[in-house]
């Protein structure tokens, strides 16, 4: 069984973790490790995909894998996409990408976790409930992918939503300017921003941080600064902005290319 998963701020992998916990051949691969590769040949009996909503859709990194995955006929495939408030049409999305293929998404677990977005933030307070009932969550979805059973995909299928998502995407991208990065005097060059990036979108040098034009928006360089140094257009960010999930630290994300 192999778990697909893509995490900016670790909530993928506490998920993965725990599936893993109760799937004992559960093997998880990061999403990331693939972006060079033009084919992803995949022969195991069930697949799993791990990921978060981005703009009420999957995030374009898993969008752009799961095309060019390629999946044996009846393949057991089932999805865990978290989010803070809404995952829109994130499971439909994926399961017209895999109809596309003959494949079906078998099956669909939707969990909320706290929001990383900053412009959505969850409450600090909200965040240790959410946090400690995931697992019993999982343990229940854990035994339905044992027995391959089908589940009906949680959230939307319209095809509003995925309006309002890119009207959101240009919103929190050009407006607030989450494209234009850079960093405060308070950066010390320690270069967790570049090992965390999954794309590989950040070059830390002597004098300063530079930022390509590849992000794919996972919020992961700015929670993970250790000196709160990076912002992001004029989003605003305050000492109760940034997030990463408790279980998870920054090598588990570098892990992940
Ligand atoms: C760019 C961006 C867009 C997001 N869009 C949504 C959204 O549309 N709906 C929602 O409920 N959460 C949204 N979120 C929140 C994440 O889906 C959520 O915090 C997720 O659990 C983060 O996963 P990770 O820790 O594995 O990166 C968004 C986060 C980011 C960074
Ligand atoms: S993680 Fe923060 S402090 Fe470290 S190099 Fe990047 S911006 Fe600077
Ligand atoms: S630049 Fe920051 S937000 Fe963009 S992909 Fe890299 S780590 Fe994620």
């Amino acid at each position: 069984m192999n778990l697909y998963y893509f995490s900016g701020t670790g909530n993928s992998i506490a998920i993965v973790r725990e599936l893993q916990k109760h799937l004992k051949d559960a093997e998880p691969l990061p999403i990331a490790r693939h972006l060079g590769d033009d084919e992803v040949r995949d022969d195991s009996e069930v697949i799993g995909f791990i990921t978060p909503t981005y703009y009420m859709d999957i995030p374009n990194i898993v969008r752009d894998f799961t095309k060019k995955l390629s999946i044996k006929k009846n393949t057991f495939i089932f999805a865990v996409i978290h989010y803070g408030v809404t995952p829109g049409r994130a499971f439909h999305s994926l399961n017209e990408l895999l109809s596309e293929k003959g494949a079906e998404l078998n099956a669909g677990f939707g969990i909320a976790l706290p929001d990383n977005s900053i412009a959505l933030k969850t409450p600090i307070r909200k965040q240790p409930e959410m946090h400690e009932s995931m697992p019993r969550t999982i343990e229940e979805v854990s035994s339905i992918i044992l027995e391959k059973r089908s589940v009906p995909l949680p959230g939307s299928s319209s095809q509003l939503l995925g309006v309002n998502g890119k009207i959101g995407s240009f919103v929190l991208r050009k407006i607030f300017g989450t494209e234009r990065k850079r960093v405060t005097s308070d950066c010390t060059r320690c270069g967790i921003c570049e090992r965390v990036c999954p794309v590989n979108n950040i070059t830390v040098h002597d004098d300063n941080v530079s930022f390509g034009d590849n992000c794919v928006n996972c919020f992961a360089c700015i929670h993970w600064c250790p000196e709160r140094a990076i912002r992001y257009g004029i989003l605003k960010v305050n000492n109760k902005s940034h997030y990463t999930n408790p279980a998870v630290c920054s090598t588990d994300i570098m892990a992940q290319k």
